[in-house]
């Protein structure tokens, strides 16, 4: 069962709901993490063959977007997006083998500790929903010298390439994930990410941000 929100409303969605809606697409991408969801309403208004697909925790950040989705077209609604009210650490069901492509922009809270310190209940998540050679693309970045009292409550590991490379990319190949490409963006780079966390970071202090590309080989 799937917690769809669409406009003001949470609806509950099952398998063979959503199975008859996705299959009029010739792909199927998932944010996780979402937030407002701009990030996948830009995309699906520029490629309406694919369907885009929002997850988040909090229903009301994805309201904005969610509300303006669900309008008449020429008001900027939009069929190919759905947006999604479930947690990282228990992805439903429903969302099983059906993602082409997966993107976490910018994760914070008990998404980006999944992320990073690879916990079971996060990666076994992303190998759930991929189909195979799915492609997994994660921008994330928390830095000791703003977030020192994060960093300590979330017991977060000081974030370098060599960290990834020695430590997460043995543990996301247990899930078929293999990590194919790691590299660090400053903040130039990260304007150019195109959410609204990107632009608020990208024009704030300055700090790396941490990409991955992955590609899922269960
Ligand atoms: C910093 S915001 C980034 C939003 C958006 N990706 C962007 O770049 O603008 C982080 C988002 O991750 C969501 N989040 C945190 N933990 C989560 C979890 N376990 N499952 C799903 N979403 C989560 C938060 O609710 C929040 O909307």
């Amino acid at each position: 069962m799937l917690r769809i929100l669409t406009g003001n409303k949470i609806k509950e969605v099952d398998s063979l709901e959503f199975e008859s809606i996705i299959k009029e697409y010739k792909a199927l991408v998932i944010d996780i993490g979402t937030g407002e969801g701009e990030f996948i309403y830009k995309k699906a208004r520029q490629d309406k063959e694919v369907m885009y697909i929002g997850i988040d925790t909090s229903a009301d950040s994805m309201l904005q977007y969610s509300v303006k989705s669900a309008k008449r077209p020429e008001k900027g609604g939009i069929k190919n997006i759905m947006f999604v009210v479930a947690n990282a650490e228990d992805l439903p069901d429903t969302l099983s083998n059906t993602a082409d492509k997966i993107f976490i922009n910018l994760p914070w809270g008990s998404l980006r500790d999944g992320i990073i310190k690879g916990e079971h209940s996060f990666l076994s998540g992303i190998e759930k929903i991929a189909k195979e050679n799915a492609t997994l693309d994660i921008y994330v970045s928390y830095c000791g010298l703003y977030e020192k009292q994060e960093i300590e409550n979330r017991q977060l590991p000081a974030l370098t390439v060599s960290y990834l490379c020695n430590n997460l990319k043995a543990r996301y190949k247990k899930y078929g994930i293999n990590i194919v490409h790691i590299s660090v963006l400053d903040n130039e780079g990260l304007k150019k990410i195109e959410t609204r966390w990107a632009k608020k970071l990208g024009y704030g202090k300055k700090r790396d941000v941490f990409y991955l590309k992955c590609k899922i080989q269960k």
